[in-house]
């Protein structure tokens, strides 16, 4: 096992009705700014819940962070924060309006040009405008970890960063909000969810048995409850389950002691900034043959997930290769298309455009061993057609 620190004072405050503790988690006497997205919280009742236990505090409301939000957006907020003395901020949204507030948190007492946070990739580690959560699309895991993803609208670049002290005070994570989320997203979420744990697992053996162990157990979980819970969303045993593995897929836990992949996730950031395509059907459409083309180096690993998750007998050649088949077959089942052309008709040239991409930001090596190499890049991109 690789040596680790532990860190992550989120408090997460889980289950129905625990949106009534808003109030006493909220620092006394603070300055609030509400941020939220395109209103989806007016019409499922999120807003006036929120308003209703944070009666007198003082608040600013700040809509519209869109879907894979823009720094553009972002930094008005900034503005708001600077000229009404805000103090705390509070993100009522999916992973699109916490990573947008942590980019603002970020920015706030940033010493310097704010766009350099995302394009130097410089890491937040103090200074950060303190900030808390009411998650309501289980997805990303952002409600309980430090990173973040923000969109250059102006470049069309997303990019990802973070830091130590962008990490939510708390979170209040009530499963019933999934309740109004339409398929689409429900979807989205377990196909995330599952892919943050392959990126984090699906490396090569190692001796982090009990890493292995949580991984396999929060891979099994979605794919028991996905299926249903995109059919059952008032089910509250799917919901709850449901929330709590994407939580636990990205909270750090289980990247600890471990190797790390994230190809998947940085070839498929750049399908959403080309063609605006959900980031988790991004995942769909590259993680497969991202592990077709990187065959040989996770094997091993592929043949472990096979036996483990899918119950698989034969060679291990056969049930690695298997395994990638039944990851693809449980995409489909989650409503996913895994092909490029199914999501626009002008992607001949993706491929070059992303392997130019990465050559100029110096990403030469991505994956756990570097072994994603450009010419990888481009087999996995021409691969997803
Ligand atoms: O904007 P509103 O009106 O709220 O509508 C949203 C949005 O249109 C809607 N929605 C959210 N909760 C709802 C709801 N609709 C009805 N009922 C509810 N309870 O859902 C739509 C999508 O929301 P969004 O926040 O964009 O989705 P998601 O949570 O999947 O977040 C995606 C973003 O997170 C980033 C992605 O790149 C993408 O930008 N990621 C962040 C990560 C992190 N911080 O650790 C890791 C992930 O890998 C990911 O990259
Ligand atoms: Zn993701």
């Amino acid at each position: 096992m690789l040596n680790f620190e532990l860190y992550n004072p989120t408090k997460l405050v889980f289950g129905k009705g625990q949106i009534e503790k808003l109030s006493e988690l909220v620092p006394k006497n603070a300055k609030i700014l509400l941020a939220y997205g395109g209103g989806s919280i007016f019409k499922n009742g999120i807003h006036q819940q929120v308003t209703d236990n944070l009666k007198g505090f003082e608040i600013v409301e700040f809509g519209g962070i869109e879907p894979n939000p823009h720094f553009e957006t972002l930094m008005k907020a900034v503005t708001i924060i600077k000229e009404q003395n805000i103090d705390f901020i509070l993100a009522v949204g999916g992973g699109s309006v916490i990573d947008g507030v942590k980019f603002i948190s970020a920015a706030v007492h940033f010493d310097g040009n704010p766009i350099d946070i995302l394009q130097k990739r410089i890491l937040i580690t103090e200074n950060a405008m303190p900030f808390g959560t009411i998650l309501t699309l289980p997805a990303t895991g952002s409600e309980m970890n430090s990173g973040y993803v923000v969109t250059i609208e102006a470049t069309q670049e997303k990019l990802a960063s973070g830091g130590s002290a962008l990490f939510p005070k708390f979170s209040v994570c009530d499963p019933t909000v999934i309740q109004s989320l339409p398929k689409r997203q429900l979807q989205n979420g377990v196909v995330d969810a599952f892919t943050h744990v392959m990126e984090q697992y699906l490396t090569y053996p190692h001796d982090a048995y009990l890493q292995d162990r949580i991984s396999e157990g929060i891979l099994q979980t979605l794919i028991e409850v996905g299926p249903k819970v995109v059919e059952n969303p008032n089910d509250y045993a799917l919901a709850s389950n449901f929330m709590w593995c994407c939580t636990m897929a990205l909270n750090g836990l289980i990247q600890k002691g471990v190797p790390s992949d994230w190809a998947t996730h940085m070839i498929g950031h750049e399908l959403t900034a080309l063609y605006h395509i959900d980031h988790a059907r991004t995942l769909a459409i590259i993680g497969p043959n991202l592990y077709r083309v990187l065959f040989e180096t996770k094997k091993a690993k592929l043949a472990q997930y096979g036996k483990r998750i899918f119950n698989l007998n034969g060679t291990e050649e056969e049930i690695a290769q298997e395994s990638i088949n039944k990851t693809v077959a449980f995409f489909h089942q989650m409503g996913m298309d895994t092909k490029l052309s199914q999501y626009t008709n002008d992607y001949t040239k993706t491929a070059d455009f992303i392997v130019n991409r990465f050559e100029e930001r110096g990403w030469k090596g991505l994956g756990e061993n570097q072994q994603v190499t450009l010419e990888k890049v481009k087999a996995i991109v021409e691969m997803s057609y």
